[in-house]
């Protein structure tokens, strides 16, 4: 097949040494950090595809944009930049900082959940669905189907099918569901858009019943680029104007800005109504400090601004998918099954089908991960059962995830599409030697924390028959 190389559209002027750790040394990360990535740091890794959150480089604009940094506790010049980058870039007239995507949750999902409420979702991300979980409320899940078929080419496999929207609706209740939330793009389910007439749609239904729609928008930039490229009617509009068209559909967002708005810390609440600005406020003091800088510096502040304003440049998002698909072009190549199309963000390598004689509860996404970083001081993350499997209360009864999967984070602006070569080729290799991974992993410890325990778990390999 032939691969796309979309040069980097960016110099490199500072640069970061990175060693690669010899077996040895891989072989005692592993044992030291109890086979969890998590567990293993930054010195024993190559190249670090853990995540792509936080984890991108800054533009000199932004470096610059540090030194302006206001650090005044209330009403900082630094909150004003930013609140006028939401207006511009989003159309939003509120805008409530916070330290990062799952305080802004924390925040509003603190304010605005009770015990027994359900909230339809396309997909939630791990610490979301464990925000849900920690107010006592459930998440459901109204993805498509072809969500769950890693080898569907659907263009949009982040949709949200309406008639499970409007059968939740209809099953619970409105009064018990406070709010309606779409991820875009769909990182649970492998990095993959929401159509802008599915988010429409959605818009349509909420705004009938009365329900809050909200964004988890923290890939909102790439979402609007997989618009632009694959919805026909959006072919000629630029990616700023989807974005905003995106914006135009919901009452609110939260936003992880360690992603698309490319700062390494920060998070925020964007909305609409001054009524439920003023609703989230008390819940910011409590957990992030005044509402003016949420648990940010002045010049973290800064840099968010600007970075709002450079993740809809059409050139760094065009080499940001390409390099994506890039690396899904190798591993194509080397027929190790992902979901297919590559996502935003990251590749999902199927684990289930790379390693179809692991039982899923024995994680397989898990083993891969190791016998990746293995292979060649590469890290990524099992997304699968260690991550998503959840014990039905009544019952008892493990309720296994559809997909299990591992992810290769791209970071943004960091890594070269020679780095992608390396990447794809080694793990084209851990392909060959398949049939020879003869081995499960068991949960040694594991924190009681809901949702959240792949985070801090301890694992050990045992071997199969
Ligand atoms: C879709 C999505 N929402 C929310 C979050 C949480 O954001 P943060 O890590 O900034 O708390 C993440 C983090 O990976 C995410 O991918």
């Amino acid at each position: 097949m032939a691969r796309k190389i979309q040069p980097e559209p960016f110099r490199i002027r500072m640069v970061e040494p990175v060693t690669v750790p010899d077996r040895q040394q891989r072989e005692e990360a592993l044992i030291k950090g109890h086979f969890n990535m998590f567990g293993l740091t930054s010195r024993d890794i190559y190249i670090d595809l853990l995540t792509d959150s936080g984890t991108g480089a800054m533009s000199k604009q932004q470096w610059s944009a540090l030194l302006r940094g206001d650090e005044a506790y209330a009403g900082a010049d630094s909150f004003f930049a930013l609140k006028d980058a939401v207006r511009e870039v989003l159309g939003f007239d509120y805008v409530i900082p916070a330290h990062q995507g799952r305080a802004a949750e924390n925040v509003a999902f603190g304010t605005l959940l009770k015990k027994g409420d359900v909230i339809p979702f396309n997909m939630p991300f791990d610490t979301t669905r464990a925000h849900i979980f920690n107010m006592g409320a459930n998440p459901v899940d109204c993805v498509i189907d072809e969500a769950f078929d890693p080898g569907s080419d659907h263009p949009f496999k982040g949709d949200v099918d309406i008639s499970k929207l409007e059968g939740v609706i209809e099953q619970y209740g409105k009064e018990r569901i406070p709010l309606i939330m779409v991820t875009v793009t769909n990182n649970s389910g492998g990095g993959q858009p929401v159509s802008l007439a599915n988010l429409r749609a959605v818009s349509a239904v909420a705004r009938r019943e009365g329900i809050l729609f909200f964004l988890d928008a923290a890939r909102m930039a790439e979402n609007a680029c997989f618009i632009k490229l694959r919805e026909k009617e959006c072919a000629d509009m630029t990616v700023a104007g989807i974005l905003r068209a995106m914006m135009d559909c919901v009452d609110a967002i939260t936003v992880s800005c360690k992603k698309d708005p490319l700062v390494n810390i920060g998070g925020m609440i964007c909305c609409r109504s001054e009524e439920l600005y003023q609703k989230l406020l008390p819940r910011v003091i409590l957990y992030e400090g005044f509402v003016t800088y949420g648990g940010l510096a002045g010049r973290d502040l800064e840099a968010l601004a600007q970075g709002l304003k450079e993740m809809t440049d059409e050139q760094y998002l065009a080499h940001r998918i390409a390099q994506v698909a890039y690396l899904g072009d190798i591993l194509d190549d080397g027929k190790v099954p992902f979901v297919k199309p590559a996502g935003g963000h990251a590749i999902f390598i199927d684990a289930a089908a790379f390693l179809p004689h692991i039982p899923q509860r024995y994680y397989p996404a898990d083993v891969l991960g190791i016998e990746i970083y293995r292979e060649a001081a590469i890290r990524g993350i099992g997304l699968g059962a260690l991550a998503f499997a959840t014990e039905d209360e009544s019952t008892g009864e493990i309720l296994m995830p559809r997909l299990e999967l591992f992810r290769l984070a791209i970071n943004r602006r960091t890594y070269t599409n020679s780095h992608m070569e390396y990447v794809g080729e080694s793990i084209v290799k851990v392909y060959q030697r398949r049939d020879s991974i003869r081995y499960g992993l068991k949960v040694s410890y594991a924190p009681p924390v809901k949702g959240l325990h792949h985070f801090l778990a301890h694992l050990e390999p045992f071997d199969l028959k």
